[in-house]
């Protein structure tokens, strides 16, 4: 079973939705650890209530980026892992931190990546009148939301979308989309070879996609 670490600063959903998952027969790995940036994230008591091992490196103790991610990259290898899924994580981390863990990192974004990195990313799909919004799965790089994505979730958006019922819809796509990447990786069927996503041993060509016009 693949160790993986989830590494939070919020609410945890898809941390939740990643543990849950693990339970299937099947999944091919295990939450070894959830490590929070601060003590108020409420993934921590998700966690703690799924019977999953929990941490904080408080982001607000370290005098800077350099010291907490020395000490963040500490804990994630006391803990074993050795695949890290981001999950709601709202801190950049040093290009030396994912140089670290190249190959290993994971993180979620909330929109079709390439497009809409950094936040807000409901708001500005909906300005821009797209017919369709989502969640990106990617590997992790220096370039902030800029690695290479894995998998999407891709949704119709709707008249009268606002923000709120387009987060609920992506959210609920999200806890589908990251599992099932963390089970690929966990039973080799996805790698990441210097930059780039391979699948069944191929290069993957364009994102996997998940459809789901019925996400609540
Ligand atoms: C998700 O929308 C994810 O795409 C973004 O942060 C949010 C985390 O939500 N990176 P949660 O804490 O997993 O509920």
């Amino acid at each position: 079973m693949l160790p993986v670490a989830v590494v939070i600063s919020g609410r945890g959903s898809n941390m939740e939705a990643i543990v849950r998952a693990a339970q299937n027969p099947g999944s091919g790995y295990r939450v070894v650890r959830v490590i929070a940036d601060r003590e108020t994230a409420g993934g921590l008591a998700r966690a703690a209530a799924l019977g999953v091992s929990t941490s904080v490196v408080p982001a607000k103790q370290f005098a800077d980026r350099a010291s907490f991610d020395a000490a963040l990259a500490a804990e994630l290898e006391s803990s074993g892992a050795r695949l890290i899924a981001l999950a709601g994580f709202m801190r950049i981390l040093s290009a030396e931190f994912v140089q670290k863990f190249a190959g290993r990192l994971l993180n979620i974004h909330p929109s079709l990546l390439p497009l809409y990195k950094g936040l807000d990313t409901h708001a500005r799909a909906i300005a821009a009148g797209d017919s369709h919004h989502g969640a990106s799965v990617h590997y992790v790089t220096a370039e902030l939301d800029g690695g290479p994505v894995i998998m999407q979730g891709r949704l119709r958006l709707r008249a009268g979308d606002t923000p709120e019922t387009v987060s609920a819809r992506v959210h609920a796509l999200e806890h589908i989309i990251y599992p099932h990447v963390c089970s690929l990786i966990a039973t080799g069927r996805v790698e990441c070879r210097d930059t780039s996503v391979y699948f069944d041993g191929e290069p993957l060509p364009a994102p996997l996609i998940e459809e789901n016009d019925a996400a609540a």
